[in-house]
């Protein structure tokens, strides 16, 4: 059991709310956030990502997963956020979060969403290319508004990880190369822009990775690439963003993963490479999303049915599938589930879990073994908090299903399940043409 799961009598409880009661209250799928879980792993982070060389901060990256009562939880725990979109920005500005400790990226921004960044003042912007600082700054003349930015760069380091989330190998689309034989005159023609605060470097090397070496690796090449700029530039440059990719332990096979020690390690690399260089850095930021609520998060099914195939195959289909979870269909992940409802069950068997999509890929885990369950039961996927809501989709016209927070015996909806209005309301029946 993780976070703050326990079995009473055989029924599943998360933050001390048993499961038969969320499907009752709020029905399945469901999404269920154990915010204890959540702040314990925002605690870790903010206790072991600590440096008396340098300031540290610790932005969210909100993607992973993001609703307005979420950023209630990362503005009561004081850290930072990012978003990668207006709507991201959106909905992080209305719920009220300090604007300056809203950070926007992006590889393709919209002038709309630059002039969002810059009539709220948020805290910086990070820009992915070259042709964004014309932009920006066109946009801070427009509104007569300076604003801090950093300038993403590809180091080129080829992280072990799915194909599809490296984002640091030398054809990736983020960022400026560092290999660029322009590169000092990129950053230049940043620098001396008047609209323009330039704080200093980012880097995002990808995402779920395990390899602490690839870290260090990633903090020695920046502190390089910041040590060789300034000198060429003769300019002092404050600030750096390692950004997030912290591997989480999603299934018993993964690598069993200590948040600390790769906080630890991080900084120990960082510090050394400053020494080894001669330089000061003011400010160092990381960007976790995966590993502040992969763990804290579940989906919760309800189970329809079950079928065996005349090849074999034994179903048991849930209420939910890929379009609350798409990671098995996209990247091949392995989730952990059980019979939430019958803990107790000592009866086994190997089945497949599947949605209700019309696709064969519709599939949550494959030949797994699973206590004997039958309609009704609930089933319970883990760590499914982090891409698993925000890379939800209405495939089949599918509800997103509702999120809950528990916490100490309580639950707390953050969002509501949508409904077949919600589903049409942008809908406009053709009038006039036949
Ligand atoms: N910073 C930047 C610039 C990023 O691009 C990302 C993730 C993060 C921070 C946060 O990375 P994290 O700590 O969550 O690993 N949909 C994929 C993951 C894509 C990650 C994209 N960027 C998945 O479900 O595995």
């Amino acid at each position: 059991y993780l976070g703050t799961m326990t079995n009473v009598d055989g029924v599943l409880e998360i933050g001390g709310v048993s499961v038969k009661e969320l499907q009752e209250k709020y029905g399945t799928p469901l999404y269920i956030y154990d915010l204890e879980f959540m702040e314990k792993n925002i605690k870790d982070l903010k206790e072991s990502f600590v440096s008396e060389k340098f300031k540290t901060t610790i932005v969210y990256a909100s993607k992973a997963y993001l609703s307005k009562g979420m950023t209630q939880i990362i503005e009561k725990n004081g850290l930072d956020i990012d978003a990668v979109s207006g709507g991201e920005l959106y909905t992080i500005l209305t719920s009220n979060f300090p604007t300056k400790r809203v950070h926007m990226h992006g590889n393709n921004k919209s002038l709309e969403e630059i002039e969002m960044c810059v009539k709220n003042g948020i805290g910086s912007i990070i820009l992915d290319n070259r042709f964004e600082a014309e932009k920006v700054a066109l946009v801070c003349r427009k509104f007569n508004k300076k604003m801090n930015v950093m300038l993403r760069l590809n180091i080129g380091i080829d992280a072990h990880t799915h194909e599809y989330i490296k984002t640091s190998k030398h054809s990736s689309k983020f960022g400026e190369s560092i290999f660029d034989k322009d590169v000092v005159k990129i950053v230049k023609d940043i620098v001396d822009r008047p609209e323009l605060n330039f704080l200093g470097f980012h880097s995002h090397i990808g995402s779920q990775i395990f390899d602490e070496l690839a870290f260090c690796e990633g903090v020695e090449t920046m502190v390089e690439f910041t040590k060789k700029i300034s000198e060429k530039l003769n300019i002092c440059i404050p600030d750096i963003n390692i950004g997030g990719g912290f591997g989480v332990r999603y299934t018993q096979e993964d690598t069993d993963v200590n948040l600390k020690k790769i906080m630890k390690k991080i900084i120990r690399c960082l510090e050394n490479s400053l020494v080894k260089e001669g330089m000061d850095i003011k400010n160092v930021t990381i960007e976790p999303g995966r590993s502040i609520v992969a763990q804290a998060g579940s989906t919760l099914y309800t189970v329809g049915g079950e079928k065996e195939t005349y090849g074999g195959e034994k179903y048991i289909f849930i209420d939910g599938g890929m379009t609350d979870n798409i990671r098995p269909a996209l990247y091949q992940a392995k989730y952990e589930s059980i019979v939430a409802n019958k803990l107790n069950e000592t009866e086994k068997e190997i089945v497949t879990i599947a949605g209700k999509c019309c696709e064969s890929g519709d599939i949550i885990a494959k030949n797994v073994r699973l206590g004997k369950c039958r309609e009704n039961d609930l089933i319970l996927v883990s760590c499914t908090g982090a891409y698993g809501h925000s890379m939800s989709s209405n495939y089949n016209k599918a509800l997103k299903p509702a999120v809950v927070f528990v916490k100490d015996g309580k639950s707390y909806l953050v969002s509501k399940r949508e409904s077949y209005d919600d589903l049409t309301k942008n809908d406009i029946l053709l009038e006039n043409i036949f």
